[in-house]
């Protein structure tokens, strides 16, 4: 097959002074790119980078692909990560992994929060600022956590995204507005141990996007294959990043990644983050491939807290998570690449 790897290059992001320094840590490198063309040509495709940008519509008519293998986060406005999957749809051109709902809710985390909040599944309690003046809900307690409604990569987090009375907080939230131009999400600060868990696969049908009712647990995760979950070792980092996977560390230390994989969990424990991924996963729509980042909270027994959902997850080989948590499958990384691929092409010959 023909496929078009779709993505956007850090070195191709557009510059202009005074920009942030960390604008396009979320962006992918050649080397990634390399690695996937290298997996797709391995399992008998031929594949071409195109980036996804203003070009990316006459380089799609040109070259014709098959499908194409997206990793675009997109560089502007709240719905980037969905603009190149709604071009595709527009020039009905099949497509890997979740679709433009799916990636426009997950990159919002109120948003998603909401949803996931309407399910029962546990997401740290929350408030959104908009404003500087807004009241701070009675019903969350000190310490807290501040950080950008809408970004990835650990951008604005840091150890002082851990605030321990209002006025921290009203700082932290003022940093926000100044540095992301975006509404701040305070969340309950969840102390505890740092884990992910990374799927592939799609449900059976029929699924909406709500938990069945009859009470099946076991058909939640029909269709889906889920790794072992990976624990970052906090312990193992300065202690002046606060326990908090940061900016700093998954940017600047990110070849000092001190990844445990797979955590060391009970069977149990197994079970009900497996559970709650392959919930978040069907109440989001994710398709093909995601991954769902966790905190245990260590003052309730290691209950786990939905963090985030991420439809796009690093492909890195040997340094994203789901690469790492793929690998200690007895994955390789060409056979997860092409699981990815084979997904997106039987969803679209259905
Ligand atoms: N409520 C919370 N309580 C404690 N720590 C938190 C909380 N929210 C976020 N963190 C810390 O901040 C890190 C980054 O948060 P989150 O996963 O929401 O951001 P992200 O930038 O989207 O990450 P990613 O790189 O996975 O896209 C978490 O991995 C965790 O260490
Ligand atoms: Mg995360």
């Amino acid at each position: 097959m023909r496929v078009a790897v779709l993505a956007n290059l850090k070195k191709n992001a557009p510059t202009w002074d005074g920009m942030l320094s960390d604008q396009w840590d979320d962006l992918d490198s050649e080397k990634t790119i390399q690695s996937l063309i290298g997996a797709l040509n391995y399992g008998g495709h031929e594949a071409t980078f195109l980036e996804g940008d203003m070009s990316l519509y006459d380089h799609l008519r040109a070259l014709k692909p098959d499908i194409c293998f997206n990793i675009c986060e997109g560089h502007f406005g709240d719905a980037r990560e969905a603009q190149v999957p709604a071009l595709l749809e527009m020039l009905r051109i099949p497509y890997t992994g979740s679709r433009v709902m799916a990636l426009a809710l997950a990159l919002d985390k109120p948003m998603t929060k909401r949803i996931l909040t309407y399910h029962g599944l546990p997401t740290p309690p929350f408030q959104v600022f908009e404003r500087l003046d807004e009241p701070l809900d009675p019903a969350l307690v000190f310490p807290l956590f501040v950080k950008p409604s809408r970004e990835g990569t650990g951008m604005g987090v840091m150890a002082d995204s851990i605030v321990h009375d209002e006025a921290e907080m009203r700082a932290k939230v003022q940093k926000i507005f100044d540095r992301y131009r975006q509404p701040a999400l305070v969340e309950r600060f969840i102390d505890g141990r740092e884990v992910t868990v990374g799927l592939v696969g799609n449900l059976v049908l029929p699924v909406a996007r709500r938990l069945p009712e009859d009470g099946n647990a076991s058909r939640i995760g029909d269709g889906l294959h889920i790794f072992p979950a990976l624990e970052v070792d906090m312990a193992r980092y300065p202690a002046e990043e606060g326990g908090i996977y940061s900016n700093r560390l998954k940017v600047e230390l990110a070849e000092d990644f001190h990844p445990i994989c797979p955590a060391p969990l009970r069977p149990d424990q197994v079970e009900e983050l497996n559970w709650l991924t392959a919930a978040v996963f069907r109440v989001i729509g994710c398709l093909d491939v995601a991954r769902v980042d966790f905190r245990l909270d260590v003052l309730d027994n290691d209950r786990p807290y939905i963090l985030e959902v991420n439809p796009l997850p690093g492909l890195s080989p040997g340094i994203s998570d789901l690469c790492i948590e793929a690998a200690a499958d007895g994955w390789s990384y060409e056979r997860l690449i092409n699981r990815i691929l084979d997904e997106a092409l039987r969803r679209f010959c259905l």
